[in-house]
C-alpha cells in the first residue's frame, strides 16, 4: 500500500518518526515539498537524527530515497546534511535528487532574511532559508533547476533572463547587492559538484521501476501552513496537504492509496499567524517544557495550545487525510485535565463556528469552545499494546476519531521507533 505522510497541524507534529516507521516496509521514499525550513528528528537506538530535507528513510540503507521536483534545495545545507549522515556511518549510496528540484540561491536567503527583518507590518516568522523567493521565481518562471548546472549552454541563456530582472529587483526594491553572471556561474560550478552523487537523471527510470513496488510519499511542514488551504499568508510556500505528493514527486494521484495525517495530542506552532487554541499561560508552558518544543531548524519556542478539532477536520478534508497518526500522547501523562476544541465562537456576536472559517485575519476575535476531559495521570511510555492504555486515554482518543471521523491508527508515546502502538 503506499502511503503519504502529511502533517496534520502548522508542522513539527513528528512526522519523521511515522515516516521512519512507515519507511520499514517501503521500497522507495519520496520527499515532494518544502526545502530545508523543515526539521525533522529521528531517534534510532538512542541516537538522535536531525533531518531537513533528506529523507529520514535513508537510515535504513536499503531503500531508495529521492528528493522530488517540488521541492527547493539549499544546496551548502544539502551538503552540510548528507554530510552529518556520512560522518555517522549512514549508507547515502541510494540517496537521489530530481534533476527537477529548484535551487535556493544566496539571494533568496538574503531577500528572506531581509524582509522578515525589516517587515513592520505581516511578518510571516519564516525560518529564514530562502524558501519563499525561491517558489517565487520558480513560478515567475525565473528559478534555476538542478539540471541547468550541467549545461553550460542552458545555464548561460538561462542567466541572460534572469539576472537583469534579479538584479534589478534586488537593488533597487531590496537595497541589496546584484550578482554577476561570473560569480553565479561560480557558484553554479560549486553546486554542479555538491549534487553530483546525488543528481538522478534517471528518475522516470526509478519511479517506472518502483510502480509496482511499495512507495511512501514524506510532506513536510503541515496542513495549515499549505499556501492554498493554510492560514494564508502566514504559511510556506508550497503544498504540504496530500494532493502536494501527486505533484511534487513525479507520480500521479493514482498511486496513492492511503494518506496518513500525523498529529500532535496537542498543538504547536512556529512563527507567526493565527492560532485560536494557544495557550500563553503557564499549561502552554507546561506541554512546551514536556513536550520540548523548540524547533529544530531556528531553535525558536514553538507557541503551544490544547487540540483543535476545528482545524484537524478541516485538516481531513483539505488535506485528504485518511487515517491519523497520533503523536507526544504523553506529553499529557502528568495533566489532570485535557481540552479538546470543538468550535470556534465570535466574540463580536457570539456565532458559532463548526467548520474552519478561512479568513484568518478574524481569527482574533474567535475563542474556542472546549470540552473538557479527564487526565489519565499514568506513565504511558512503556506501553505497547492499545487495549493496555489507561481508560482515561482511550476515551479521549476515541472521542478524537469521533470528531474527526478518521481512525487513529497509529498512538506514539515516545520519541523512539518502539514507543508505537498500532492499532
Ligand atoms: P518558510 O517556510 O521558511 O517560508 O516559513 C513560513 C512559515 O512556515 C513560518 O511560519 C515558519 O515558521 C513555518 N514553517 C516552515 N517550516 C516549518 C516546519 O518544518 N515546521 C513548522 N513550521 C514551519
Amino acid at each position: 500500500m503506499n502511503k503519504v505522510v502529511v502533517g496534520a497541524q502548522w508542522g513539527d507534529e513528528g512526522k519523521a518518526k511515522i515516516t521512519d516507521l512507515l519507511a520499514q516496509d517501503a521500497d522507495l521514499i519520496i520527499r515532494y515539498q518544502g526545502g530545508c525550513n523543515a526539521g525533522h528528528t529521528v531517534v534510532v537506538d538512542n541516537k538522535t537524527f536531525k533531518f531537513h530535507l533528506i529523507p529520514s528513510g535513508i537510515l535504513y540503507g536499503d531503500k531508495d530515497c529521492f528528493i522530488g521536483a517540488g521541492t527547493v534545495i539549499l544546496p551548502e545545507y544539502f551538503e552540510e546534511e548528507v554530510s552529518g549522515l556520512i560522518k555517522d556511518g549512514i549508507n547515502v549510496s541510494r540517496l537521489k535528487v530530481s534533476p527537477l528540484a529548484s535551487i535556493t540561491m544566496p539571494y533568496h536567503t538574503e531577500v528572506d532574511g531581509f524582509v522578515e527583518s525589516t517587515a513592520k507590518k505581516g511578518k510571516i516568522g519564516t525560518t529564514k532559508k530562502g524558501i519563499g523567493p525561491t517558489y517565487t521565481d520558480k513560478y515567475a518562471r525565473i528559478g534555476l533547476k538542478i539540471q541547468d548546472l550541467y549545461s553550460k549552454e542552458t545555464l548561460s541563456e538561462k542567466l541572460d533572463v534572469i539576472l537583469p530582472i534579479k538584479n534589478k529587483t534586488l537593488e533597487q526594491v531590496y537595497g541589496l547587492e546584484p550578482y554577476s553572471k561570473e560569480k553565479v556561474l561560480e557558484l553554479c560550478e560549486k553546486y554542479a559538484k555538491i549534487f553530483e552523487p546525488y543528481v538522478c537523471f534517471k528518475w522516470q527510470e526509478l519511479l517506472e521501476k518502483s510502480r509496482k513496488k511499495i512507495v511512501l510519499f514524506e510532506g513536510a511542514q503541515g496542513v495549515m501552513l499549505d499556501v492554498d488551504y493554510g492560514t494564508y499568508p502566514f504559511v510556506t510556500s508550497s503544498n504540504p496537504i496530500g494532493g502536494g505528493a501527486a505533484t511534487g514527486s513525479g507520480y500521479g494521484p493514482k498511486m496513492i492509496d492511503e494518506v496518513v495525517g500525523v498529529a500532535k495530542a496537542y498543538v504547536t506552532r512556529v512563527g507567526e499567524g493565527p492560532f485560536v487554541t494557544e495557550l500563553t499561560d503557564e499549561i502552554g508552558d507546561k506541554i512546551r517544557e514536556i513536550g520540548h518544543e523548540y524547533g529544530v531548524t531556528t531553535g525558536r519556542p514553538r507557541r503551544c495550545g490544547w487540540f483543535d478539532a476545528v482545524t484537524m477536520r478541516y485538516a481531513v478534508l483539505v488535506g485528504g487525510l485518511t487515517t491519523i497518526a497520533l503523536t507526544k500522547a504523553d506529553v499529557f501523562d502528568t495533566f489532570d485535565e485535557i481540552k479538546v476544541c470543538t468550535a470556534y465562537k465570535d466574540t463580536r456576536d457570539g456565532k458559532i463556528y463548526k467548520s474552519y472559517p478561512t479568513d484568518v485575519y478574524m481569527h482574533k476575535y474567535l475563542e474556542p469552545v472546549y470540552e473538557t476531559h479527564k487526565g489519565w495521570n499514568e506513565d504511558i511510555t512503556g506501553i505497547r499494546k492499545y487495549d493496555k492504555l489507561p481508560e482515561n486515554c482511550r476515551r479521549y482518543l476515541a472521542r478524537l476519531e469521533q470528531l474527526l471521523e478518521v481512525p487513529i491508527s497509529i498512538v506514539s508515546v515516545g520519541p523512539s521507533r518502539e514507543q508505537t502502538i498500532f492499532k
